[in-house]
This record gives C-alpha cells, sequence and structure tokens, in this order.
C-alpha cells in the first residue's frame, strides 16, 4: 500500500501556499528576531560586538523588498541623528557615492544577490566597513561582510518576501537601537515587544480577503503613504504586482498631486496607509481626499487615532502601537490583500512567472 505524500504539501503544514503560510509565521518570526537581543530586565539593546559600531554615517545597498526595508531604516537613522541614505544596489556603482566614514548596510534575505553582493564589493573596495542584513548563515554576503546581523525568520520558500520584510524591519529596527541612543528607546522597545502580537491580531481578524473579492477586477492599484509609511506603500505595491501581475504603484502620498493623480479614477483603487494622528497623517488624509474627489475606492489601512475613516470605503485595522511598529504591522494587511487577490485570479503564488527567489546575475 501507498500513501500520496508530496513533500511540498506536507511542507505548507495544511496552507494553500508557503506564502500564506510564511505571512502566517511572521509572529514566530518576529519573536526569533527579537529573542536574546532585548534584555528582559535592562530593556536595552544587546547585539554583542555590533554595537561598537559608532558610525558617523550609514548607507544601505538592496534590491526589491529589501530595498523597502532600507528606505525604512533610514528613517530611523536619521531620527537618532545619523545621516543616512538607501540606494538600489543595481545603481550604486554607477553613482558611487561618497563613502566618507559610513557603515554600508546590505540588506538581503538570501544573502546572494548579484547586484547587493557588487555594490557591497565596491563599498569595501573603496575602504568601507560593511555590514550584511540577512537571513542566511553562511551566504556569500554574511561571509564578505565585516559584519552580520541575522534576522533568524527562518526559511522562505514562496518568491515574494513576506517573513523576511517583517523580520528585517524589526532587526532594524534593534540595529538602530543597538548603535544609537535616543530618547524614546523604551517606547520603541517595547513597541517591539509588542509586534508579534500585534501581527497575530491581524492575521486573526483581517478582512483582507472581502477587500480583495471588491477589487479582484480593478484595472490598477495605488498605495500610498507618507514617512515610515512610504516604504509600506512601495511594498504594498510591489507584492501586489509580483503575485497578481496587475499593475500596481506606490508613492509618496504627497508626489500624488504631481503625476499620478491623473491616473486616479474609480477604477483604481487607492490603499492609503495612514497611522496616528500627527501632521503626515492629516497631510495624507488631505491627499486622500483629493482622490475620493475622483471617486477612486479608498481603503484606509489605519489604527482608528486619524479620521481618515470618514473617507474611506474599507478599513483595514492596524492595533494601536509604536508608529514604527505600526508600519510593520499594517503591511502585513497589504499582504493579506495581494495574497487572497492573486488567490482568487488563480495565480501562482509561490512561483509566479519571470521571477525569481533570488536574482544572482547583475
Ligand atoms: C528577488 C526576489 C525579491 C527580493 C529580491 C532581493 O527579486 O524575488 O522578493 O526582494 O530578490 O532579494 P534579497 O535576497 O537580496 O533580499
Amino acid at each position: 500500500d501507498t500513501v500520496d505524500w508530496d513533500p511540498e504539501e506536507t511542507g505548507k503544514s495544511g496552507y494553500d501556499h508557503f506564502m500564506l503560510k510564511e505571512i502566517h509565521e511572521q509572529p514566530r518570526a518576529l519573536r526569533q528576531c527579537l529573542r536574546g537581543r532585548v534584555g528582559e530586565l535592562t530593556g536595552e539593546v544587546d547585539l554583542g560586538d555590533l554595537g561598537d559600531l559608532t558610525p558617523r554615517a550609514v548607507q544601505f545597498v538592496a534590491c526589491g523588498t529589501s530595498y523597502h526595508a532600507a528606505l525604512y531604516a533610514t528613517q530611523l537613522f536619521q531620527q537618532a541623528g545619523i545621516p543616512a541614505q538607501a540606494f538600489l544596489a543595481s545603481e550604486y556603482t554607477t553613482s558611487t557615492p561618497p563613502i566618507g566614514d559610513a557603515l554600508v548596510v546590505g540588506v538581503t534575505q538570501s544573502g546572494e544577490t548579484a547586484d547587493t553582493l557588487s555594490a557591497l564589493r565596491e563599498a569595501r573596495r573603496r575602504g568601507a566597513r560593511t555590514l550584511a542584513v540577512t537571513n542566511t548563515v553562511g551566504s556569500t554576503a554574511a561571509r564578505e561582510c565585516d559584519h552580520a546581523l541575522y534576522i533568524r525568520a527562518g526559511p522562505e520558500i514562496g518568491v515574494a518576501a513576506t517573513k523576511t520584510f517583517a523580520s528585517q524591519l524589526a532587526a532594524l529596527n534593534l540595529l538602530t537601537l543597538g548603535i544609537t541612543s535616543v530618547d524614546d528607546d523604551r517606547e520603541v522597545i517595547s513597541g517591539l515587544r509588542d509586534l508579534p502580537s500585534a501581527v497575530q491580531e491581524i492575521l486573526d481578524d483581517s478582512v483582507a480577503r472581502e477587500v480583495a473579492e471588491t477589487y479582484r477586477d480593478a484595472e490598477s492599484y495605488f498605495f500610498i503613504g507618507r514617512g515610515l509609511n512610504y516604504p509600506v506603500a512601495l511594498e504594498g505595491a510591489l507584492k501586489m504586482k509580483e503575485i497578481t501581475y496587475k499593475h500596481a504603484e506606490g508613492f509618496a502620498a504627497g508626489e500624488l498631486k504631481h503625476g499620478p493623480l491623473a491616473l486616479v479614477t474609480e477604477n483604481t483603487p487607492v490603499f492609503a496607509t495612514v497611522t496616528g494622528d500627527d501632521e503626515m497623517a492629516r497631510k495624507t488624509i488631505g491627499n486622500v481626499k483629493e482622490v475620493e474627489a475622483r471617486d477612486a475606492p479608498v481603503v484606509a489601512v489605519t489604527d482608528g487615532e486619524s479620521d481618515v475613516e470618514r473617507y474611506a470605503d474599507h478599513v483595514l485595522e492596524v492595533p494601536d502601537t509604536h508608529p514604527r511598529v505600526a508600519a510593520v504591522v499594517a503591511n502585513v494587511q497589504l499582504q493579506l490583500v495581494a495574497y487572497h487577490t492573486a488567490n482568487m485570479l488563480g495565480r501562482s503564488i509561490d512561483k509566479p512567472r519571470n521571477l525569481a527567489k533570488s536574482v544572482t546575475v547583475e
């Protein structure tokens, strides 16, 4: 007697796709990333000898989803008073930005992306210290860089990065806390501690599937956000195009009126991530009103602090938490929208056409 036993299917632990499994593994992945690195009693971040790095400036190099994590990280460093820039790895070598005393950080899940490895090599050639933020112990990036920070997300099979993105954001928060010291460290740390359960709340309660159902036939999808929610907008759009094969674009909310607004119609749902109730949130709400006036459906991804819900057709809720953490959590809602849309359209979610998990050519 034989039993049908497909190791790939078994590996999905009952989920239809690796991507969905990996989305659901995020609370665990995040706990692993934080484990032992945040002192239970002291509330201090301990990254071993990485804590001794005292860069005057930081340059990030990365591709794809990892580039969005790098964009997020630049804001953390800048808030801590350290000048930081993010470069698309493929543009780094051509633009040869001045290195000065910068630490050059390669953000790469696989540690094998050719463009990122080249950028890191170029940085080292020009005398910079380098750090790999990676998921893969023993990867080329980890071996070649002076330092490595592991994100500990566990293996990711789906081509579209999900849990590794969340873990990159958590690890980059730890990196900032480990090598800088700012006033609200304690609040950030307590926010990070809440992160796994905040993500779990979304996984338990999200209505992303209904939203996906409503807009599955849309021509294009737009994603907007400001500040830390800007990389979230870019990542929301990237996930959508990778796995649904539909046109999707992410914009800094303020740029909408400088061109993209011409594309906004009743057939282009706009996903607006608005967390908190500060000046930034109010400005994004101004942009939401602009798209609403053009009859575009609005999906607000929000913690309910502001009144953005008044202008939205749908709301995807984000638990109330620290703004840094809110961006990570909001992204999970957008992962779910992309997943469910692709699933309803019958796409090859774990292996989208033309894409590879790790791109080893420049
Ligand atoms: C490929 C993958 C993307 C990924 C990018 C960077 O394009 O399809 O999901 O974000 O490579 O990968 P890395 O391993 O360097 O993070």
